[in-house]
């Protein structure tokens, strides 16, 4: 077992990333129903929480079965950040998450996610704000450093210890990177192997197979993993890695039936969440990705995206599993996308 404060976590867990406008409640849900052990929200933006945007407080949601979950919090000044950490710590989650990582240029100019890695002294502070608002355990989530000259993870790691974090998550990238290049673990072995270093140490960036999981926590000696993009569209992502890493066995991949009734409770957890109609047309970024590996990928699209209700579209997930119940999807390794600067992360 693994212990977070007063969270329990099984032996080396998986973590799925918190990603804006991803992880939701409905996809949390079945990411937690396919083996993740600990789950994030999207970032929330201290600004937007104290001055009440509603998409903002939308964000603290969590449902009971969630748990454990933790809440994403970003922004570059203490005192929003002391404000909102006490409005997440009414809210109830397992844990409060700070985002010292995201590299949009928007954010990173006020100083907030990424922009902190240059200056450390003010990671710190908005740290200590919140470690002092909340009764919660708070986390950090982080990147290797600013840029190749400053990767500064190894005392940055130090020092949110001291300023009192209960465990600390680092995508191997740079800001400068975005999402470049391969991630690079080194550095994140680094921080776990340090004698000084007592908290957890997740390792985060480009795991897609469960060998690659395997190989990364042997090699890298992390306490956990975190998991992102492999897991838009295939929460299995967990439960393969899970399997593989206690048995050394590859699970096979997930039957057609498997696919669409994962796809089937997402657009229920989606109802229920955003309501009939704001449900219906997010769940439609959604479907192609559960399905994917199908034939006839261009005529299913345009079937799911004009579908205008509930009734309609468990109509058309029936229709789908009556025609391809039998059909085999090869497995194959998850493809990462690239992010870049103007998309949203
Ligand atoms: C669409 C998207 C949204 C993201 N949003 C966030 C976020 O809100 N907070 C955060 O800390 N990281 C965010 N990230 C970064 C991921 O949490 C993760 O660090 C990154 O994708 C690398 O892990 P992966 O290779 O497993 O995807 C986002 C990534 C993606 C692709």
């Amino acid at each position: 077992m693994m212990q977070i404060d007063q969270i329990q976590l099984p032996d080396f867990p998986l973590l799925l990333a918190p990603m804006e406008d991803v992880t939701d409640p409905p996809f949390r849900t079945v990411c937690r129903e396919n083996g993740a052990d600990l789950l994030f929200t999207e970032f929330i933006s201290s600004q937007a929480l104290i001055h009440k945007a509603i998409s903002a407080r939308q964000k603290l949601d969590i449902l009971e079965s969630e748990r454990p979950v933790g809440i994403q919090l970003f922004g570059g000044d203490e005192e929003s950040m002391s404000l909102a950490a006490k409005i997440i710590d009414a809210t109830s989650p397992d844990l409060l998450d700070i985002n010292f990582g995201c590299p949009v240029k928007g954010i990173v100019s006020r100083g907030a996610g990424a922009g902190v890695l240059k200056d450390v002294q003010l990671m710190i502070r908005l740290t200590e704000a919140c470690v002092k608002a909340t009764r919660l355990p708070v986390t950090v989530k982080t990147r290797l450093g600013w840029d190749e000259q400053t990767k500064n993870i190894e005392e940055v790691a130090e020092r949110l210890q001291d300023a009192g974090i209960k465990a600390l998550t680092i995508h191997g990238r740079t800001r400068s990177q975005l999402y470049k290049g391969e991630a690079d673990w080194s550095l994140i072995a680094k921080v776990k192997n340090n004698p000084r270093i007592h908290i957890p140490i997740f390792g985060n960036g480009d795991i897609n197979t469960p060998q690659k999981a395997l190989e990364y926590k042997n090699r890298y000696g992390v306490d956990g993993i975190m998991i992102g993009r492999a897991a838009i569209g295939y929460p299995w992502i967990f439960r393969e890695v899970k399997h593989h890493i206690q048995t050394g066995e590859l699970l096979p991949p997930p039957t057609v039936a498997e696919r669409v009734d994962v796809c089937r409770e997402h657009l229920r957890g989606l109802l229920a969440w955003k309501g009939p109609v704001n449900g219906i047309y997010e769940m439609r970024g959604h479907y192609m990705k559960y399905l994917k590996g199908l034939p006839n990928p261009k005529e299913l699209r345009s079937e799911l995206v004009q579908l205008r209700t509930g009734e309609a579209a468990e109509a058309a997930l029936n229709s789908i599993l009556e025609r391809y119940h039998d059909y085999e999807i090869p497995a194959a390794p998850i493809e990462l996308i690239n992010y870049h600067e103007n998309c949203a992360l």
